[in-house]
């Protein structure tokens, strides 16, 4: 996939929409979603030095470049087989993760021994990384709602050897009941949504847009974050990301959680150009420290497009 996006796959509306927010780049945002990713990998160093996979891939025809974000981050800039067909993947020495996917976590900052959720965890990119910042101590608790995702969820695990996870089946919108109030240290909420930041990998997205589409999802992102917030303890951090450039997904959601009180902080990340969340779209106002909120354009980086919010629960 890759080249011109096909003529009638961009709907009048999200040209509009999209020109708004973009001005004179839209072009070039579209010139992006047209390209194909470039593949990237997460070594996991909890099952491998990492000098010695990057030296013995490098030795088997992999071309690989650092991602300046994640130590353990690399781009595949070419390689002779495809990443899933290695022994080195079957026994978990790398995750095959898009290399914008690996803020969240990097932004949740996880250390060892603390008490974490990752509520919409499936297939587990993020999980398997967290668990391997938080060098396999202290509890992830890595829930899906969705059973046969949840089977991906627990081979990723199981592959990766990531012995502080525990794996559930649940509906987010119910994390309270399920887990408890003011329970976790840290917790992530990678949302389902609109993916338009994954337009990169598959057009699908751009044909699903619709603006009927975009509210609908948002009412059920609202309802997570709420949840995955009230499970936060108070003094605890939550990061809330998408793989969308929805407004209506993204500030929208944050603006709710702001209203039940949680602070905005400013993500520390290296090597990452983001541009701030926005204040207000079309008739919304979302406030001004949403400025604090990050915005990853697929131009910016040359990733998949991303929007990540890193947020304090007051004491
Ligand atoms: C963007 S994906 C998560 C990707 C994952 N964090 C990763 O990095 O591999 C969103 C996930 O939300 C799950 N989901 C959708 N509705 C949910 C709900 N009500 N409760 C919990 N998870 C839900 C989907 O099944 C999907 O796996």
């Amino acid at each position: 996939m890759s080249g011109e996006i096909p003529e009638g796959l961009i709907k009048p509306e999200f040209e509009r929409r999209y020109r708004e927010l973009l001005g004179d780049e839209y072009e070039l945002l579209l010139s992006f979603m047209a390209k194909k990713p470039i593949p990237s990998i997460r070594i996991n160093p909890m099952k491998v030095e990492p000098e010695w996979l990057v030296d013995k891939l490098s030795e088997e025809g992999w071309e690989l470049e650092r991602i300046p974000w994640y130590d353990y981050g690399c781009r595949v800039i070419r390689g002779p087989e495809r990443l899933g067909n290695t022994p080195w993947h079957q026994l978990g020495l790398y995750y095959v993760q898009e290399a914008a996917s690996m803020i969240p976590p990097v932004v949740l900052r996880p250390e060892p021994g603390l008490k974490i959720l990752d509520l919409a965890a499936s297939p587990g990119s993020k999980a398997t990384q967290i668990a391997e910042m938080m060098s396999f101590k202290g509890l992830l608790i890595a829930n899906d709602v969705n059973p046969a995702r949840v089977d991906a969820l627990a081979a990723n695990v199981q592959r990766m050897g990531s012995l502080n996870v525990v794996v559930t089946i649940s509906d987010g919108r119910r994390a309270p009941q399920k887990f408890g109030y003011n329970v976790f240290d840290k917790v992530i909420l990678d949302a389902p949504c609109s993916s338009l930041g994954e337009v990169r990998r598959s057009w699908g997205a751009l044909a699903r847009w619709s603006p009927k589409s975009v509210n609908k999802i948002s009412k059920l992102q609202v309802s997570l974050a709420k949840a995955a917030y009230q499970t936060l303890k108070p003094g605890g951090l939550m990061v809330y990301s998408t793989c969308t450039l929805e407004p209506k997904e993204n500030e929208w959601v944050v603006y709710n959680l702001v209203r039940m009180g949680a602070i905005i902080e400013k993500p520390e990340i290296r090597g990452l150009k983001w541009r701030p969340g926005l204040e207000g779209w079309m008739n919304w106002e979302f406030g001004k420290e949403m400025k604090r909120t990050m915005r990853v354009y697929p131009q910016d980086n040359d990733t998949l497009g991303f929007y990540v919010a890193l947020l304090k629960k007051p004491t």
